[in-house]
């Protein structure tokens, strides 16, 4: 049903995120008939545009980005919603220009979504409480980075929380966004069939791998002062490690879905010195081909320093210390410039106690759950079965749930389904303040111990699955990445 009216805040409103995602998420949610009639979305940014020039600027810009059929009466309609005001966000005065724009209605929701550096989120926050726009119906949406280490995150949090409280604070994981990613919840709490198995005692190993074959894309400046680990290791393989461990949650609430993940962020054991180069890898890409185009290096891309020692891949081993998962390896990787995107979680099961038959040569002798999350969505379980023929060997064989094919209905981008939550004030897939004060505090000590080592990351060619190193690391505990089995 369609949300509650609304005002819509963009900051940030003629930037790359707008217009490549939430100008076509809101007009997605609006085209399936999911926003009030009287929803606006009123866009910020520096840019002297008039309504007329900016909607124009959407045309141009956001509507050819929008996958599928974009009917023009149905975009013209869309566009009424959508006006502009030239902001600057460290100027007060624009705030009471800006409030000077908004209907005074206590009921209706606003909701100010930040898709800006977060060097500004201090200011905005402030210029907005000092003419009263965080109200009770108010809500401040957050884009990642949030922060750059624990202390510039903290410094972002208490300057957000200086003027809303944390029930309005919506930080932006678009993982959590992601249809396969709730489909995980779903699988693991629906079915009686997983979770006796999902622990310790029938696992040997988990990996999760989201991996690129896009490069930097005109973000080189960002990314060079950024890399791997904080770009997607910090939040989205975070997020998804907890949802695979978690405890089941008391209930779909946000708090107790963000306790159970919060309890998994905060017993991954901690990275000693010596662990970071026993249990991490980094990488850089160097020139290479994907899908048979020669690309540059990494070095090489725009606006990146020619002898830059950013990660653009990380693979390393987690642990959990609970009762659940203790002795079970969590490997992690993450890299752009790979061979393919695919985002994947396998759940490694452990062999029979005994073997009573026979494996057909080169065959995997152990179960396996594999979950594809993107581009295709499916869940394959492989089991063993008897090979045709006279004897009485094994061998593996998938029993296979395409969601694609099995539900005709549209999947929800992530960032429709998240905007549509901010403005239907649903948490329940936003990160709270200490999940991700906790995911700083296990990534700084890898973070310290690479810029500390003079020893750049291990160039791998682009197109390929990544440095050997990564390899190694599990060929060490005798286990294999997917793609090699
Ligand atoms: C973003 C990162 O958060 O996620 C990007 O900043 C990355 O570097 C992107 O490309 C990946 O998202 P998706 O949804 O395309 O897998």
């Amino acid at each position: 049903s369609p949300t509650p009216a609304f005002d819509l805040l963009l900051f940030g409103g003629t930037g790359d995120l707008a217009m490549r995602k939430l100008i076509p998420a809101l007009w997605q949610a609006d085209a399936a008939g999911q926003l009030h009639v009287d929803g606006r979305i009123l866009a910020l940014g520096r840019k002297p545009f008039d309504d007329d020039g900016y909607r124009a600027w959407l045309t141009a810009h956001a509507r050819p980005l929008i996958a599928g059929d974009v009917d023009d009466a149905a975009w013209r309609r869309f566009l009424c919603r959508v006006r502009y005001l030239p902001l600057d966000a460290r100027a007060p005065a624009d705030f009471v220009a800006l409030a000077g724009q908004l209907p005074i209605d206590e009921g209706r929701a606003l909701v100010a979504y930040l898709a800006t550096a977060p060097e500004l989120f201090a200011p905005i926050c402030e210029n907005l409480a000092a003419v009263g726009l965080n109200h009770e119906h108010a809500r401040v949406v957050l884009e990642k980075p949030l922060g750059r280490d624990l202390a510039s995150a903290n410094a972002i949090n208490d300057a957000v929380l200086a003027h809303f409280a944390e029930r309005q604070v919506y930080r932006i994981d678009h993982y959590l966004g992601k249809e396969s990613v709730q489909n995980l919840m779903a699988i693991r709490f629906g079915n009686v069939l997983f979770e006796p198995l999902w622990r310790r005692e029938w696992v040997e190993h988990v990996e999760i791998t989201i991996a690129e074959d896009l490069g930097v894309e005109g973000r080189g400046e960002f990314y060079d002062r950024t890399g791997a680990l904080r770009d997607m290791v910090q939040n989205h393989l975070l997020q998804l490690l907890c949802i695979v461990a978690m405890e089941p949650p008391a209930n779909m609430g946000a708090d107790a879905i963000r306790d159970e993940k919060l309890k998994v962020v905060s017993s991954l054991r901690r990275f000693r010195p010596r662990d970071v180069a026993a249990r991490t890898v980094r990488g850089q890409y160097a020139a290479g081909s994907v899908r048979g185009q020669p690309v540059p290096a990494y070095r090489d891309e725009p606006d990146v320093a020619p002898d830059s020692r950013t990660e653009t891949y990380v693979a390393l081993i987690a642990e959990i210390d609970n009762w659940r998962w203790a002795g079970v390896p969590f490997y992690l990787r993450t890299g752009k410039r790979l061979a393919e995107r695919v985002a994947e979680i396998v759940i490694h099961f452990r062999d029979v106690p005994h073997a009573l038959l026979p494996s057909a040569a080169g065959c995997a002798t152990a179960n396996r759950l594999v979950i594809h999350l993107q581009p295709e969505e499916n869940i394959r379980l492989h089991v063993l079965a008897k090979a045709p023929g006279d004897g009485m060997e094994l061998q593996s064989a998938a029993l296979e749930l395409d969601f694609t094919q099995r539900f005709a209905a549209r999947r929800a981008d992530a960032y429709e389904r998240l905007l549509l939550d901010a403005i239907r004030g649903n948490l329940a897939l936003f990160m709270r303040r200490d999940e991700g004060v906790e995911a700083w505090r296990w990534v700084e000590p890898i973070l310290a111990e690479w810029a500390a080592d003079p020893t750049p990351p291990a160039p791998y060619p682009a197109g390929s699955w990544g440095p050997a190193a990564a390899s190694r690391l599990l060929y060490q505990d005798r286990h294999a990445w997917h793609e090699e089995c």
